[in-house]
């Protein structure tokens, strides 16, 4: 394997020291870049673009050599996985993703597929494609929906504020529910180490709709298959980013990773206080900040790197970037990082 000119990325989250605190952002890829939206002009609709290697590298390294970010992060999306199993979906646009058919019952489940390392292989070509261009510039991240929010898709059937058909599914049949999140934990580890075998540097868990959940049901449908995860894949470093999960934070400080992702309403002490000294911790400028103007971001933005410290630390957003930020705010927050002295 050649060396990476820039590791920073993985030095941080294995915890070893750093010069200078790694940043990227969530969603880099896409939405505020003009650059994004050309390319995507050049397709129908989303889903084949993330089935286009081509185009997919080309808009992964977008970022890197626009904002300067520490690392690339694959241009995909967390459907591919209940797509592959046998679950389709439509993006609609301006509306978000759309299953035709949702999960109900034992025959449903008993239906779909496990995939295997090789079954999602446009995302494996993306993978060797980008490695390729990106030339060891910067790290390569790769990655999956966390289970439960995979599940809370495949039987909710599209996004949703309450999620609330997906948890009732989890308190009238948590039988099934448990047989569903096997069969998506063993599809995501392998599609996972297949993402690794090609190249992924860092792998990321999204566990988007873990706010949604009670901190029992968190525990027992989310942590516990998250956990077999991380303890599968040992050969390059995790982060598992649960949006809305503060109340799982200490609990989360115990899984096998190497770093944990915060959103916004996370509070840095707090956060370090909750997983001790033996954790990365990534993020959690509010994206919304980035509506702001140049002072106060950098201002807010220093705030935040004096509060996490320089070391055990990657800077990011709380959440994705919003399409409507401006492409130059967000670069601003990327070198105020990188200005930022340690
Ligand atoms: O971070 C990156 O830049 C890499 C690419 C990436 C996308 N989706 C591309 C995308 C990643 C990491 C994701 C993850 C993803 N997808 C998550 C987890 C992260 C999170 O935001 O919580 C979730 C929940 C999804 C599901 C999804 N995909 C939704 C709800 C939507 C529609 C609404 C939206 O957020 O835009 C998508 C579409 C999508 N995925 C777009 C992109 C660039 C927009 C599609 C377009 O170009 O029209």
């Amino acid at each position: 394997m050649t060396k990476l000119k820039n590791d920073l990325l993985l030095r941080a989250a294995k915890g070893e020291n750093v010069e200078r605190i790694p940043v990227w952002m969530m969603r880099q890829a896409g939405r505020v870049l003009p650059e994004y939206r050309a390319v995507r002009a050049k397709t129908n609709n989303f889903i084949e673009f993330v089935k286009n290697p081509e185009l997919a590298a080309e808009v992964t390294i977008q970022p890197v050599d626009i904002f300067g970010v520490d690392a690339a992060i694959i241009f995909s999306d967390i459907l591919v996985i209940p797509e592959a199993m046998g679950l389709p979906y439509q993006m609609v646009e301006s509306k978000g993703p759309w299953f035709e058919n949702t999960i109900k019952t034992k025959t449903d489940i008993d239906k779909l597929i496990v995939c295997q390392g090789d079954t999602i292989d446009y995302v494996n070509q993306a993978i060797s494609l980008t490695k390729k261009q990106l030339d060891n510039r910067v790290p390569l991240i790769g990655f999956a929906g966390a289970p439960w929010t995979i599940l809370a898709y495949m039987v909710e059937g599209s996004g949703s504020k309450t999620f609330s058909k997906a948890k009732k599914f989890l308190y009238t049949e948590p039988v099934l529910a448990h047989l569903l999140l096997e069969k998506i934990t063993q599809s995501t580890i392998n599609y996972l180490k297949g993402q690794i075998a090609v190249g992924a540097d860092l792998i990321q868990l999204f566990d988007s709709w873990a706010g949604v959940l009670s901190p029992q049901q968190y525990g027992e449908f989310a942590l516990r298959y998250i956990r077999q995860i991380c303890e599968a894949i040992t050969e390059v470093p995790t982060t598992v980013f649960a949006k809305g999960a503060f109340f799982a934070l200490e609990e989360m400080s115990k899984l096998p990773c190497s770093a944990l992702g915060l959103d916004w309403n996370t509070d840095a002490d707090w956060a370090r206080k909750q997983v001790g000294p033996n954790i990365t911790l990534q993020g959690n400028l509010d994206p919304c900040l980035l509506y702001a103007d140049f002072d106060t971001i950098k201002t807010e933005t220093e705030k935040m790197l004096t509060e996490f410290g320089t070391q055990r630390y990657i800077a990011n957003l709380g959440h994705g970037l919003y399409p409507d930020i401006e492409k130059e705010k967000a670069k601003f927050f990327v070198e105020t990082v990188k200005g930022f002295g340690v």
